[in-house]
């Protein structure tokens, strides 16, 4: 085995599991009940028919076919994120879920990148790298993005049970805590679907 036939085979590792996610991200892009969330996954979605089109590019670079091997791990990624949109928790903990698995395939896709931008750099396959670089780079924003809708989503969250608890304390008091003035304004696609019906 050579340097070159590793890097092949995790090429082909890559493209099965791109290919697995073309089929599972409109899945969350459906359950997910954040608009902003849902619209990044979709984005993340057409970008993701780019990495399988750039993967097709380099095999025929290298002369090889992408088929033959089915990621397992990504496979087991997917599995998660279908048990995440089974359970139908409510929002912002449901889309906390979702953010978590979907967090969970970016990171794995990143260090496969990695890999194997590292192996064709050292085999001197520039091109092959520049194409690489690119979905390495769109994975780390789509990572970036995930990262920032959950701090939002649980920092929310946080509040909205802090001030519960506030009013359990004091049920007289009547007042409203700037947290859950935030709560109520938050939009989410039920409040949109309530708003429009
Ligand atoms: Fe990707």
């Amino acid at each position: 085995m050579s340097l070159r036939d590793v890097l092949v085979e995790e090429l082909k590792d890559l493209y099965s599991a791109e290919n697995q996610l073309v089929k599972a991200l409109p899945k969350l892009v459906k359950a997910s009940e954040d608009e902003e969330l849902s619209a990044s996954i979709q984005d993340h979605l057409e970008e993701t028919k780019g990495h399988v089109e750039r993967l097709k590019e380099i095999f025929a670079q290298l002369q090889s076919k992408p088929t033959g091997k089915q990621c397992k791990g990504m496979e087991g990624l997917i599995e998660e994120g279908k048990e995440v949109i089974e359970e139908g928790e409510e929002a912002p903990f449901g889309d906390i879920m979702i953010i978590g698995a979907a967090s969970r395939v970016e990171h794995y896709e990143i260090a496969g990148y990695t890999a194997v931008i590292e192996m064709a750099r050292a085999l001197g396959e520039d091109d092959i790298v520049d194409l690489l670089n690119q979905t390495l780079e769109e994975e780390e924003s789509a990572r970036d993005k995930l990262k920032e809708k959950g701090q939002a989503l649980i920092q929310s969250a946080a509040q909205e049970a802090d001030a519960e608890e506030s009013e359990e304390d004091e049920p007289a008091s009547g007042r409203k805590s700037p947290a859950s003035v935030g709560a109520s304004q938050r939009s989410t696609k039920k409040a949109a679907n309530r708003s429009s019906r």
